[in-house]
């Protein structure tokens, strides 16, 4: 080659490699220009992006397997917190951002400095964190009928949330529980889906008002005071046989499409960024496996735009035992539309399965790039690059005042009144609050922990003082007239209550705090020793039982006996709010979300159906 021909090969290798320059610092700057539109920052990112990076922002870790150096070495997207799962035992809000914060800057750090988003069950109220507010549990929120109240709450329970750096929250469960031997059934609104399809304008308080020239089924989240929303679980989960929790739900697609989809069309309507699977089957087949109603349906029918994540180890128990044959279930999911696996632990397992099958073609790569678009998509709309970073000033929002007379709002709300006199005699409430001396028995009525149930502090709950709030008892003291004399007994002997002259007792029993599996319960009676307390003391004295319950529960046997009965839920950690009702400084306003059966023997029994023969039906509350 002559003298001439070489320079112009030079000339020629120095221009391409300016442009190839220019061309990646205009791609680098275009991704992280955000006044690109979405989707080419979308487009123009994914194109950078090796295969092990795309895999990366597939894998959801929990933070106790997550270090810096595995968050650069495998491209996480996403670290959580499962239930409970805390930087220390009562870790404040700055332990919380200092954890976020620092597994984000590791992320950040890697060659395209992709954000990871971090999750975290905020299901009633920010629940993991220790002094957060807790609101009541969903079926209490059922009881209000008030979607505004309940966007309210998601509002707060963002702010919480982000009080503790996280953007992204696995709410709401808008499961509609159609059998209350589901030990999830507390974290459904109704068994009415009209009823759960009006509270996913929760999703609206977690993630902010969509603009009105907004794009349909897209996902939005208005900025850094709000979160990612998470509809969850996808789909019929509440509607399994006998309530069995991750079980089999027997239904025929018109009705899985009539009364467990709907809150679904809802919530993609409202823009929600995520939709979490469920465990359960539809008629035998495993929903993470269910390419027809994830790709089929969800995706392609509804055209959901967001992600869609697995629940907890959710691929592994595709097959039995779970894990079993790892690879089939990574397939499996992935192909069936999962863009988001909640791993959490096993992530080399799952990383490597993924990226073998990807190079065997098992897994098309239109497949991968759909998950990593859509995953890509909502950490670019909620503004994930331009605040990867907690906001330290939203500290303060955790457990705050505000927050807290918001839940007491909701208790208030929430308070299905089941009975208010005896035959023949006055009613009782609303009580009088310059009674000489009342009796507050019952083991719920000193008992923060068992009146926020479970996903509180940790997963299954506990009984205590586990958080800050406020007792059902503490309630009592500060709204009685200080001349009145209060006697708590948890649990008083006949002769105790006949022989004191008090002149009304109020008795506060029922479940202890459970979650998930730990709370199916085939024959829902009153836990002991609530049904032998209710017999001493109404039998003794004029008495208003609370129900402290996440179900209707056996109470038929016990309801003569009582001059009042009150169904509370799962109230959380504003317990002043019951007194608030009980002596009359606010009405009873609460209608029952569910059908409240007189034996278990009925089960299944909703509202619509033949034979309906309640003890309360669906919609059923007294006022005063
Ligand atoms: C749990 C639940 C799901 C929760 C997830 C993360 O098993 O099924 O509702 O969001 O795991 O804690």
């Amino acid at each position: 080659m002559g003298t001439c021909e070489t320079q112009s090969l030079g000339v020629l290798l120095l221009l391409s490699w300016a442009i190839t320059i220019q061309a990646r610092s205009s791609l680098y700057i275009t991704y992280k220009d955000p006044s690109q539109p979405v989707n080419i920052r979308v487009k123009e990112l994914y194109k950078l992006m090796t295969l092990e990076e795309k895999i990366g922002q597939m894998t959801q870790i929990e933070r106790t397997v997550a270090t810096p150096q595995v968050l650069q070495d495998y491209f996480i997207g996403s670290i959580l917190s499962g239930g409970g799962s805390a930087p220390a035992p009562n870790a404040t809000a700055q332990a919380w951002i200092d954890m976020v914060t620092n597994f984000q800057k590791a992320s950040l750090s890697t060659r395209l400095g992709i954000p990871m988003i971090y999750g975290i069950d905020a299901v009633h109220g920010n629940n993991n964190a220790y002094g957060a507010t807790v609101f009541p549990h969903n079926i209490g929120l059922g009881a209000t009928r008030d979607p505004y109240l309940v966007k309210r709450i998601g509002a707060a329970t963002a702010l919480e949330t982000r009080a503790t750096g996280i953007p992204y929250a696995f709410a709401p469960c808008i499961a509609v529980c159609r059998d209350p031997r589901w030990g999830r059934c507390y974290e459904s609104y109704s068994e009415d889906h009209s009823v759960v399809q009006a509270m996913t304008d929760s999703v609206l308080g977690l993630q902010g008002d969509i603009p009105g020239d907004y794009p349909r089924n897209f996902p939005y989240v208005a900025g850094k005071n709000n979160v990612a929303a998470c509809a969850k679980h996808y789909v019929g989960d509440g509607g399994t046989q006998k309530g069995i929790n991750e079980n089999n739900t027997i239904i025929d697609y018109e009705g899985l499409l009539s009364i467990h989809m709907p809150p679904f069309v809802d919530s993609i309507a409202k823009g929600v960024a995520s939709v979490m699977v469920s465990y359960s089957s539809w008629n035998g087949k495993k929903m993470h496996a269910n390419r027809h109603l994830i790709i089929g349906y969800l995706k392609e029918k509804l055209g959901f735009k967001g992600f869609v994540i697995s629940d907890w180890q959710g691929i592994d128990r595709i097959t039995y035992p779970p894990g079993e044959n790892y690879t089939y279930s990574v397939q499996a999911s992935i192909n069936a539309g999962l863009d988001m696996v909640m791993v959490p632990y096993n992530y080399t397992g799952f990383f490597s399965a993924v990226k073998s099958l990807v190079n065997a073609n098992v897994i098309p790569m239109k497949r991968i790039r759909d998950a990593v678009k859509r995953i890509l998509r909502v950490k670019f709309i909620m503004g994930l690059f331009e605040n990867p970073l907690p906001d330290p000033s939203l500290a303060n929002q955790l457990g705050s005042q505000e927050h807290r007379d918001l839940a007491r709002e909701a208790v208030r709300k929430s308070l299905v009144l089941l009975k208010n006199g005896k035959p023949g005699s006055q009613p009782l409430l609303p009580l009088q609050k310059n009674a000489p001396k009342i009796l507050v028995a019952g083991t719920h009525a000193d008992n923060l922990g068992f009146q926020c149930g479970g996903w509180t502090i940790n997963w299954q709950g506990s009984s205590g003082q586990t958080t800050a709030g406020t007792t059902i008892l503490q309630g009592i003291k500060s709204t009685v007239d200080p001349s009145t004399q209060v006697v708590f007994s948890e649990n008083p002997d006949a002769n105790f209550v006949r022989s004191q002259g008090f002149s009304y007792a109020i008795v506060v029993v029922g479940e202890a705090p459970y979650a998930e599996t730990f709370g199916d319960n085939l024959n829902l009676t009153i836990p002991a020793p609530g049904p032998s307390i209710i017999q001493t003391v109404c039998g003794a004295v004029k008495c208003v039982v609370v129900l402290i319950s996440g179900r209707p529960l056996v109470v038929e046997p016990y309801v003569p006996a009582m001059d009042a009965l009150v169904a509370a839920w799962l109230p959380g950690s504003e317990g002043q709010g019951v007194a608030d009702v009980l002596f009359g400084d606010f009405g009873f306003t609460g209608k029952l979300p569910r059908t409240w059966f007189k034996t278990v023997a009925q089960l299944p029994m909703n509202i619509g159906d033949t034979n309906y023969d309640p003890l309360f039906p669906f919609g059923f509350g007294l006022t005063t």
